[in-house]
């Protein structure tokens, strides 16, 4: 090990150096595996550091020994690597959350809305328990477990087959009637309190790393690249959902779920009918108190519309389905006490206090950090550091304080004074008047800009992160370490790095920990991108609410970068045409168009997707259902609807690729109009749009 004393480097000959290259390769390797797949490092960065700097030294005197399975040869380790990926046919969805009553109130409501029905028009759900596990997709053809997936960001997922073949509860083939060509079903992967125990018992006898909870300890059970030791863990599968199918056993949920119980799952057997909001809430309670005895762990009840043709017309909305809600149960809490508050700022200027907790551990896990959201929150619980704080912790959202433990409040401590200064460059920061509301905004943000080098390296490690540029091996401490050293300021400097820095010059090569081999796969991973996706490049470009619903929505209305770039030109003017065709996206709201329009009226954005433009190609938006025959229309809805919701007949016309705009103007395409229309009828006729019925519009986009 590195504390050992070594032969310095200049001392080696070849047969030692490469001797002691392969024990390199390996014993980093190890560590690589221990860190990211077991979670339980063994040595310290320190360490790990010095170890990957002797390798660098060892290669940068004999380049000839260099092996191909060199650590320098693999810049980061990425875990998502090793398997490999698989794209989802049909997406795999989260669920929007309930916690109260009302919550699930509101929900039966929307449904009812959405689908027109009439108060004593019966609506019925199925409730079940929300399991605490990982999701996995098992596609089935011709009833033969042929490929198995897990959910990933819901569109691609790694395939884990291998592993998920060693489940007990996943049939290598199906048994039964009726069973499609191809299916995929979907459910939850498990692990019961009691292998729980016995898992972390067999850990702590071979000094392994000991799992947080049962979910942890499935999640690290299923994603060995060894499948022999998933099979020793006994991994358990709830099916409850499906993806593509050829055929669905069923017309309605609990149809289909009996199917799959007939093929050979395992479904759950405290899955109900409820009929009501009050059969739902009691369905609920009943399963909170069977929660402690069931021997595996849940957080909550899913409810869903039980039939399937209703389930299609309400589809879903960004991530989640309309017609199914989980009803959460309340969070894990625990006291501790707050040891100080961190303030961090973000990519856009935002000052974050983080509270900095002595460690405690809630519902299995440690935790030791929280948010506390703003300067308000701070004030409105009156948050003082040395508190006795109560922390929360729900599934996988970040731990938050729930309140401060006044009794054992120590004497004399103050309230928490917020910064008025940007802690890491020092310029003002200010609450923003919001115009909208004409209050202030409840963010204190670094009026810095440019100069602050928290913002730009938030900008920068955004503008590389997985969902936008995703640039492997660059991670913030590289992004870090390169701005300090200005080796780049803005994200366009990436592309040229190696041209600057590349072979010639060695600035990268020669950094600490890098070497000639590292510096290459960086400028490989960098060149990689060279081509990338229209959503992704918007996302990238870290606009205030611009995530990556919104960069969607942009790139597949404006199709290409040149269209984009122009419009967003034009509708840096408010007032323009441009902006308030922005503004009319469908989900775009006017929040969000001025943040979009404000982003490219500043000189020095445009100049820096000018610069960025000049490396990278970026490709056009895949317009959504081309083959649809309203794709790419703007259609105008008017009268009265009698076969659909206003709201059902926007959604349905948007998922087909259509535009749908309130007024009609020169660019409507169709107008569908329904009894009692009026001026739109009018105004369609005048201009000559085509104007449809809504049978007509039914034929026309398939019933
Ligand atoms: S249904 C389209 N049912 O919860 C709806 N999900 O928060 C698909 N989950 O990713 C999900 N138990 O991993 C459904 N009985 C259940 C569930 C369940 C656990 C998980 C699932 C999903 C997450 C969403």
């Amino acid at each position: 090990m590195s504390n050992k004393k070594q032969t310095p480097v200049t001392k080696l000959n070849e047969l030692e150096a490469a001797a002691e290259l392969a024990k390199l390769a390996k014993e980093i390797a190890e560590h690589d595996r221990r860190y990211h797949t077991e979670d339980a490092p063994t040595i310290s960065d320190a360490e790990y550091d010095a170890l990957k700097r002797r390798n660098t030294a060892i290669e940068q005197r004999f380049p000839q020994l260099i092996r191909p399975d060199s650590p320098s040869r693999r810049v980061g380790f990425a875990p998502a690597e090793k398997f490999a990926k698989v794209t989802h046919g049909v997406p795999m969805l989260s669920l929007d959350n309930a916690f109260d009553g009302e919550d699930v109130t509101d929900f039966v409501d929307r449904v009812r809305r959405f689908l027109g029905l009439k108060p004593d028009d019966e609506l019925v759900f199925t409730a079940e328990p929300k399991i605490d596990g990982l999701s996995a997709s098992l596609r089935y053809e011709k009833g033969k477990f042929v490929l198995g997936a897990t959910r990933g960001d819901g569109e691609v997922g790694e395939d884990i087959t291998a592993n998920l073949h060693t489940l007990k509860e996943v049939p290598a083939q199906l048994h039964g009637r009726h069973i499609p060509d191809v299916i995929e079903v979907r459910g939850e992967v498990y692990l019961t309190h009691a292998a729980f125990a016995q898992i972390n018992e067999a850990q702590a006898k071979g000094g392994d790393k000991i799992f947080a909870n049962p979910r942890n300890a499935a999640a690290g059970s299923l994603r060995q690249l060894d499948s022999s030791i998933t099979a020793k863990r006994p991994l358990h599968f709830f099916a409850y959902a499906w993806g593509e199918a050829t055929a669905v056993p069923g017309k309605t949920q609990t149809d289909v779920i009996a199917a799959f119980k007939d093929w050979g799952f395992v479904t759950n057997a405290l899955m109900r009918r409820c009929s009501s909001v009050e059969e739902m809430l009691s369905y609920y309670e009943n399963i909170a108190e069977k929660r402690a005895k069931l021997g595996y762990d849940i957080d909550g009840v899913v409810y869903k519309v039980d039939r399937l043709d209703w389930q299609q017309r309400l589809g879903f909305v960004s991530r989640a389905p309309r017609w199914a809600i989980a009803h959460k149960f309340p969070a894990e809490q625990a006291e501790t006490e707050l040891l100080d508050i961190d303030i961090q700022v973000g990519r856009t200027g935002v000052l974050t206090p983080v509270a900095k907790l002595k460690p405690v551990t809630v519902g299995g896990v440690v935790v030791s950090n929280a948010t506390l959201h703003n300067e308000e929150e701070i004030a409105r619980k009156d948050v003082r550091i040395g508190d006795t704080v109560v922390v929360q912790r729900a599934g996988d959202v970040i731990p938050q304080i729930v309140r401060v433990v006044e009794e054992k409040r120590p004497k004399g401590s103050k309230p928490y004074k917020f910064p008025t200064k940007c802690p890491v460059c020092g310029s003002h920061a200010e609450r923003e008047m919001n115009e909208n509301t004409g209050k202030l905004d409840v963010a204190r943000r670094c009026t810095g800009g440019l100069i602050c080098a928290a913002q730009a390296a938030e900008r920068i490690k955004h503008f590389v992160s997985r969902n936008a540029f995703d640039i492997e091996g660059f991670g913030s401490k590289h992004v870090d370490a390169f701005l300090m050293d200005k080796l780049i300021a803005h994200p366009s400097d990436i592309f040229r790095l190696e041209e600057r820095y590349g072979s010639g010059s060695k600035a990268i090569a020669a950094r600490e920990g890098w070497g000639p081999q590292s510096a290459a796969n960086l400028f490989a991973a960098i060149n990689q991108r060279r081509k990338i996706a229209l959503h992704r490049f918007i996302y990238a470009l870290g606009i205030r609410h611009v995530g990556e619903t919104t960069a969607r929505l942009l790139a597949r209305n404006y199709g290409s970068v040149k269209a984009f770039m122009k419009a967003m030109l034009a509708a840096s003017d408010q007032e323009s045409k441009a902006f308030a065709e922005l503004d009319s996206i469908e989900g775009i709201g006017e929040v969000v168009a001025k943040e979009i329009a404000e982003f490219f009226d500043e000189k020095h954005n445009r100049d820096e997707i000018d610069r960025l433009l000049a490396e990278i190609d970026v490709e056009d938006a895949e317009k959504p259902k081309s083959n649809s025959p309203v794709s790419g229309k703007t259609v105008v809805f008017t009268g009265t609807l009698e076969k659909m919701t206003r709201n059902e007949a926007k959604a349905r016309a948007e998922s087909l690729g259509a535009h749908v705009a309130g007024s009609v103007s020169a660019k409507t395409d169709l107008v569908v109009a329904g009894p009692g229309a009026g001026s739109k009828l009018k105004d369609a006729q005048k201009l000559s749009v085509k104007v449809l019925s809504e049978d007509e519009w039914l034929k026309l986009v398939g019933g």
